[in-house]
């Protein structure tokens, strides 16, 4: 099996990235680090763990990570998630212990112990852990095999201010630093996950696999979905970040171009801008696969074909 680390601040659209992850045979989940996003660290870590169980998968090792971007506040996204971030369902309180050991040591010990280039990093909030863990220990970076991250977006420009994407704009300095390490980035803006809607009978077909996982996965929809059903008037809301575990699963899923992706740190007009150059008009070399279009029919299939396995 493909060995990953999923670096999380769930959210709804988080937990069935994890779910997805963990229901699926072809990749073994090394560990879940959380990190400060959606919601502050205290509430993604707790979420990390209530997902985790609420697949049975118990043993799977959750962490800790940074409580806050690199060099500037944390922006949080409850108008989104509510305020835990996994509103919704009722959920208990997680019995499943914390690692004790941080986020960012599990990732460099991790890195540094396993074969070169046989872990994927799938980061799927702000980059805060994964820059952090680079600079503490650069000799990291050459040693990861692959990124697969959600974050950024181009034609679709931004969702938490007109050009930025929230993932890149919470930290855009770690954001810069993952873009910039030569590691082979996959990309899945918001010009993809705009395309993977929830809508009604996608919600259903999780509610109708009749198990406690598809009753808390329609319920998580149907909370997540109101914001941005409301806001851009759709059938449904976007599924972010699933769609980086089904791009390991199934790629052919997926079309993008491989072009060079910038990240803006300076201007406060454009804060945490991805920079696509997507007509290549600047020459600069591609530092990234951007993902521009999903088969959506697909990617549900496939979603709730594995949430059903739960
Ligand atoms: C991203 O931001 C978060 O709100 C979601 O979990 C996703 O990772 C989408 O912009
Ligand atoms: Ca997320």
């Amino acid at each position: 099996a493909r060995k990953i680390i999923i670096d999380t601040d769930p959210g709804q659209d988080d937990a069935f990235a994890i779910l997805l992850a963990l229901a699926s045979p072809e990749l073994e989940v090394l560990g879940v680090t959380a990190v400060a996003g959606n919601v502050p660290l205290h509430f993604t870590e707790r979420n990390a763990r209530i997902i985790c169980e609420l697949a049975g998968k118990t043993d799977t090792r959750v962490y800790a990570g940074c409580d806050r971007p690199m060099k500037r506040k944390l922006v949080t996204a409850e108008y989104v998630h509510g305020q835990t971030g996994l509103n919704g369902p009722q959920l208990a309180d997680p019995v499943m212990a914390l690692q004790p050991e941080h986020a960012v040591d599990f990732l460099i010990e991790t890195l540094r112990r396993e074969p070169a280039h046989t872990v994927t990093l799938c980061p799927l909030g702000p980059l805060t852990n994964i820059a952090t863990a680079f600079e503490k220990a650069p000799d990291i970076v050459g040693r990861v095999g692959q990124i697969v991250l959600m974050g950024g977006a181009y034609f679709e420009v931004g969702n938490v201010t007109p050009t930025a994407e929230f993932n890149i704009y919470v930290d855009p300095e770690a954001a810069e630093i993952v873009f910039r390490s030569g590691i082979p980035l996959v990309v899945m803006p918001l010009d993809v996950t705009h395309k993977a809607l929830t809508t009604r009978a996608r919600v259903e077909r999780f509610r109708a696999l009749g198990t406690e996982v598809g009753r808390v996965c329609a319920e998580w929809l149907e909370f997540f979905e109101r914001y941005d059903m409301e806001k851009y008037g759709s059938d449904g809301g976007p599924l972010h970040d699933p769609t980086v575990i089904a791009y390991l699963l199934q790629p052919g899923l997926f079309k993008g171009r491989h072009i060079n992706v910038e990240i803006e740190t300076r201007s406060e007009l454009t804060l945490g801008m991805t920079v696509a150059d997507w007509w290549g008009v600047t020459g600069r070399s591609a530092n990234a696969l951007f993902v521009g279009s999903v088969d959506a029919d697909g990617f549900f299939a496939l979603l709730t074909e594995r949430i059903g396995r739960l």
